[in-house]
């Protein structure tokens, strides 16, 4: 007699290969709950316990974790992308228009990719509002808070970046004015400049310096900022929560409960 989906799951779970992969086990105990937190490479960043408060709407609006979710969304929709696209001067904007015209789904993706561009700069910027606003860049906080200065850098250098990436009229002259406007730094302007472009010149080598940013160099950088981003949210003693708010601990308490769970 066929079984059900749940006898099959239940048979899967006890196999060797899936214990040897969840180690947690089965059950519905704090204990379990905490192990599969624990034990799991992605999940064991967060803490295997939160206060219910945090979790709330109120607390954060959930922007930083909106603003993960553009990331994530990019970073699927430019792999995609890099499928269709080269980097040569004969070849970027007929590329691009081969992608709106001709590939199938092609301006849905490339629509996709530019959409979430344009609302992860703009969520990175409300969600640093809302920590002003709530106080949270406070102590324990102000590192974390250093960290998300070096992320909103990384948002905007990789919207800057992928602008050029269609060599279109308007990439090419929002990057010659935008490095004509790095030339100005006082001493080391020109330097940049160069550094930006691979030369004196808006050209192939400023295709392809931008395009190795805009998909490697600097997805990793902001993958290794957001590690230690959401590493210190927990050594921090988890979310901001006023003092006033049920749940709240003082910031001393909250640090020291983390130490205590860390010893
Ligand atoms: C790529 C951009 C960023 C991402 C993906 C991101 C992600 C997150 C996430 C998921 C959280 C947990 C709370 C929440 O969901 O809101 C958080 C908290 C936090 N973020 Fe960001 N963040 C980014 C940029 C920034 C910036 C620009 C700042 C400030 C300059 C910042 C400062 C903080 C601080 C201080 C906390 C702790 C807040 C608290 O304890 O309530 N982040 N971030």
């Amino acid at each position: 007699m066929p079984g059900t989906i749940e006898t099959y799951f239940d048979k899967l779970e006890r196999t060797r290969v899936w214990r040897s992969i969840f180690r947690s086990g089965k059950g519905t105990s704090t204990l379990h709950n905490a192990l599969a937190i624990q034990q799991n490479v992605f999940l064991h960043l967060f803490p295997t316990k939160v206060r219910k408060r945090m979790l709330g709407l109120g607390a954060t609006w959930y922007l930083g974790t909106l603003t993960l979710g553009t990331f994530i969304v990019l970073v699927v929709t430019g792999i995609l992308l890099m499928l269709y696209y080269h980097p040569s001067v004969p070849r970027a904007y007929s590329d691009v228009k081969d992608l709106q015209f001709a590939v199938s789904s092609g301006l849905f993706l490339r629509n996709l990719h530019r959409w979430s561009a344009h609302a992860m700069v703009f969520l990175a910027f409300a969600h640093m509002f809302r920590v002003f606003y709530r106080g949270a860049y406070r102590a324990p906080r102000e590192f974390n808070w250093v960290v998300g200065v070096f992320l909103l850098l990384v948002t905007l250098l990789l919207s800057y970046t992928g602008y050029l990436l269609p060599w279109d009229q308007l990439a090419y002259w929002a990057i010659t004015v935008g490095t004509n406007i790095s030339s100005a730094v006082p001493l080391i302007g020109d330097k940049i400049r160069f550094l930006l472009l691979g030369g004196h010149l808006v050209n192939a080598n400023a295709l392809l310096r931008f395009y190795v940013l805009h998909c490697v160099i600097l997805p990793l950088t902001a993958v290794v900022f957001l590690a230690v981003h959401f590493w210190r949210i927990r050594k921090d003693g988890g979310l901001y929560v006023r003092e006033s708010e049920p749940g709240a601990a003082s910031h001393e308490q909250q640090s020291s409960n983390e130490e205590q769970k860390t010893r």
